[in-house]
């Protein structure tokens, strides 16, 4: 077992990376001293293949876990959504000391930690991410909440988990679409801040496209651990956070204009990645060979690297309306190096003459200055 020690503010708390760990989520509670009361939070798909396990584990530390199941999928991810949790809560008398666990992806864990950050208040969760995107990503950090019509994430607070534990024999019964996915954020970081792990990706492909339990292990952790420290130095977002956008502006964009059906999230940001990648390229911040092995490990991973043909016009009125926008530009995460990047504007004249000049083979036109 790995662990990581996030430290925020207010908060400290352990990210722990192995196999099986579900069989040890109650001793792992224990250790946190809370209250007894304890509910499980998932869905049906997910707690077909690991409820019992979980609760067996918090039986015999001592807890009586009541489960509150909740359909699954982001179209649930709503305010009326997360009610069922709440009336559980309130049917058990649940009390200030008692505990949530989000078992399951990143819409059980933001609506879970969503839930608990509201419920009398605040009360303590443990996250049990399920999903490679869960377990490198929405799991750490304590962002948590649930989507409006308008848009996604609208409504939410930050509360820090208690734990994470991610057992990664869980990521066993992803569906493989779903698994490789996940693994456009896990290029994320080593694109953006270690070049180290991205040599470790593009040397690992077959065993992290097998799930070999080593190599999953340490994919997951390195990603956790990189996930962690960006969130201790910049806990809301000020600052230093803003790199793990990268890839997310164009990648919101193209799921917004196909209407988050045609696309996994993770599919969008690897084409949102070698887009943001090309652009730094055409601005003389980046070298083709980057992107070129960027292009190439996300295609081995099965991901989609080249934009669907979109309207410009209809990309640049989406990105306007990106929390992150600024008058006249728009703000991207743009790399350097593999292993570096910045955060800067880019004017919309320039993304625009970018978006509409489309994709052309990098070999022949040479980064297009
Ligand atoms: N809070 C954050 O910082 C943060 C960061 C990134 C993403 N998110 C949020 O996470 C959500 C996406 O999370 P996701 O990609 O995990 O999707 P998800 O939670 O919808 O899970 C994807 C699908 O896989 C199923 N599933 C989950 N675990 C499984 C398992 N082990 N075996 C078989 N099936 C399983 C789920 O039931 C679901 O159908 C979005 O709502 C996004 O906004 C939050
Ligand atoms: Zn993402």
């Amino acid at each position: 077992m790995r662990r990581i020690c996030l430290k925020t503010g207010r908060w400290q708390y352990d990210v722990v990376v192995g196999s099986g760990l579900r069989h040890r989520v109650g001793a792992f509670l224990k250790r946190q001293a809370l209250g007894e009361q304890v509910a499980v939070v998932t869905s049906p798909n997910i707690a077909k293949y690991y409820k019992a396990d979980v609760c067996n584990s918090l039986t015999a530390a001592g807890f009586s876990p009541i489960v509150i199941s909740l359909p699954s999928g982001e179209r649930y991810k709503t305010l009326d959504g997360i009610r069922p949790i709440y009336d559980q809560l309130v049917r058990h008398k649940f009390e200030r000391r008692a505990t949530l666990i989000a078992l399951g992806g990143g819409v059980i864990g933001d609506m879970t930690g969503f839930a608990a950050a509201t419920y009398l208040r605040g009360i303590g969760y443990l996250q049990m991410p399920t999903t490679v995107v869960a377990a490198v990503d929405a799991s750490i950090g304590g962002k948590t909440g649930v989507d409006h019509p308008q848009g996604k994430n609208l409504i939410g607070a930050f509360h820090q988990p208690c734990m994470v534990v991610a057992d990664i024999e869980t990521l066993k019964t992803l569906s493989r679409r779903e698994y490789q996915s996940g693994l456009a954020e896990v290029v994320k970081y080593g694109v953006i801040q270690e070049a180290s792990f991205f040599d470790y990706l593009e040397q690992n492909t077959d065993a992290i496209l097998n799930r070999e339990p080593a190599v999953l292990s340490h994919v997951v952790h390195r990603s956790a651990a990189i996930k962690a420290a960006i969130v201790q130095a910049d806990e809301k977002e000020m600052g230093l956070r803003r790199i793990l956008n990268y890839g997310h502006t164009i990648g919101h964009a193209v799921e917004t204009l196909t209407g988050y059906r045609r696309y996994k999230h993770g599919e969008a940001v690897a084409m949102g990645m070698i887009a943001a990648s090309r652009l730094a390229c055409c601005m003389g911040l980046l070298s083709k060979d980057a992107v070129v092995r960027q292009r190439a490990l996300l295609k081995r991973f099965g991901l989609p690297t080249a934009l669907p043909p979109l309207d410009p016009n209809a990309m640049m009125a989406v990105m306007a309306q990106d929390k992150k926008v600024q008058a006249g530009a728009k703000v991207f995460v743009l790399p350097d190096k593999i292993g570096a990047c910045r955060v800067m504007s880019v004017a919309d004249a320039v993304l625009k003459k970018f978006l509409v000049d489309g994709e052309e083979p990098l070999s022949k036109t040479g980064g297009r200055s």
